[in-house]
């Protein structure tokens, strides 16, 4: 039998030098999902669905929503489609998700799930209109996030959206400037530091979520609005034999199993996907603990890659990835620049698609990897996000004459 200890009483928690403060438990708008709880991924201790709280009390491991009462009953757009699968029943909402499913021409049984086609254009929109609504719901008047970008362009906009301010820590000069713009344009405050983004989330964790909430992955109620991914894979093409994830935080992967294993566990899905994980050569370490079989992945101090969105040297959520490709019995890989850019270029001109060169690197990995049966692989942000990595060629044309000369070419 397992021990389940509810700490909804209590409102301070100690894990090593880390004081937790835990709010009473609230009635929160949890609807008729009735048994909704976190659980520590590492030692399985339960608590009450407090929003403020982000690790076990008890053994410091990331924490996990359990909804109990959930069942399968898809009913109108945005991640609240889904709502009797999630914690909440309705929230704050751009119509996220609902993103297309493309057959790819690069190679067959490939398909291409592209999140670049969410609001802000990247996958971060599923999470954040759970994350924005917990929020709000927390009684938070401010959002806090580290960002590579993309988390901080999906924050600004869903945060302006419920009312909110927010506050983006972004590692200086080494965010892309499409995602810049966006948090510039929706009114968030830009704090750039010093270092890379794991400094800037070390940064959050640490001073950040006592003056706002903290919207990172770490936050396992905006994990929930990502899990609607693999809902949306199952409505249009069943349950696929592969799900191939860029990996940065290592957040995303972990949801997208869980929106699989969920389906199991209801029916839905005879044979769960196997995860595959990819990596940027440059900041990969869980593809070398991987490769090399350790049990715990050496972090990297000074991660480089063009795929500047997964430029990450310590990934906050590795055991929650770990679990992912364990129990899919998938992988994690590497791939190296070149190889992100020849994807991107080739998703481009092949299918179509615009991919930013983290969003492209699951497709280097489905390339590269000669994987059985269907594969759907998760385009993860889109092309303009980071416009200075293309390569603009322009013809000049000076008269009529030189114009027909280039079109006859
Ligand atoms: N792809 C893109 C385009 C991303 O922006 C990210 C993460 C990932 C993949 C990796 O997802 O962290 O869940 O493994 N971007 C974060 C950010 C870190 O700050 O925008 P993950």
């Amino acid at each position: 039998m397992r021990m389940v200890e509810i700490y909804s009483c209590c409102n301070i928690a100690r894990h090593g030098d880390k004081v937790y403060i835990v709010r009473r438990f609230v009635a929160y708008a949890f609807g008729d999902n009735n048994g909704v709880a976190l659980r520590c991924v590492v030692c399985g201790a339960e608590y009450g669905p407090d929003f403020r709280l982000f690790r076990c009390p008890r053994c410091g491991g990331l924490l996990d929503v359990v909804v109990r009462g959930k069942y399968w009953a898809p009913k109108g757009s945005g991640i609240w489609r889904y709502a009797t699968m999630l914690p909440m029943k309705t929230g704050v909402t751009m119509g996220e998700g609902r993103t297309p499913l493309v057959e790819s021409r690069l190679k067959g049984n490939l398909w291409v799930k592209f999140e670049g086609a969410n609001p802000t254009g990247s996958f971060k929109d599923r999470g954040m209109a759970l994350g924005v609504t917990v929020a709000r719901e927390a009684g938070a008047g401010k959002v806090v996030v580290a960002s590579t970008g993309n988390t901080a362009a999906s924050a600004a906009a869903y945060a302006a959206r419920a009312g909110l301010k927010a506050y983006v820590v972004l590692p200086r000069g080494h965010v892309a400037r499409g995602k810049l713009v966006q948090a510039a344009l929706h009114g968030a405050e830009i704090l750039a530091v010093e270092g890379y983004f794991d400094r800037a989330l070390s940064l959050v964790v640490d001073y950040g979520t006592k003056y706002a909430y903290p919207l990172n992955s770490f936050n396992p109620w905006r994990l929930e609005g990502q899990k609607t991914l693999a809902y949306e894979v199952y409505e249009e093409l069943g349950c696929p034999d592969n799900i191939v994830v860029p990996v940065g935080n290592a957040g995303n992967i972990y949801a997208i199993w869980k929106g699989f294993r969920e389906l199991g566990e209801l029916g839905l899905c005879a044979k769960l996907p196997r995860m595959v994980g990819v990596q940027a050569a440059g900041a990969a370490p869980l593809a070398r603990a991987w490769r090399e079989g350790l049990q715990n992945p050496l972090f990297l101090d000074s991660p480089n890659t063009v795929a500047s969105a997964i430029r990450i040297g310590k990934p906050v959520n590795w055991v929650k990835a770990f679990i992912a490709v364990r129990e899919s019995g998938g992988m994690f890989v590497e791939v190296d620049d070149t190889e992100i850019l020849r994807a991107q270029l080739a998703l481009a001109r092949a299918d179509g698609i615009g991919a930013e060169p983290a969003g492209a690197a699951s497709i280097a990995g489905a390339l590269a990897l000669d994987l059985p049966g269907v594969t759907v692989a998760v385009v993860t942000g889109h092309a303009l996000k980071d416009p200075d990595v293309v390569e603009v060629k322009t013809v000049p044309v000076a008269s009529q004459e030189e114009l027909i000369s280039a079109l006859s070419r």
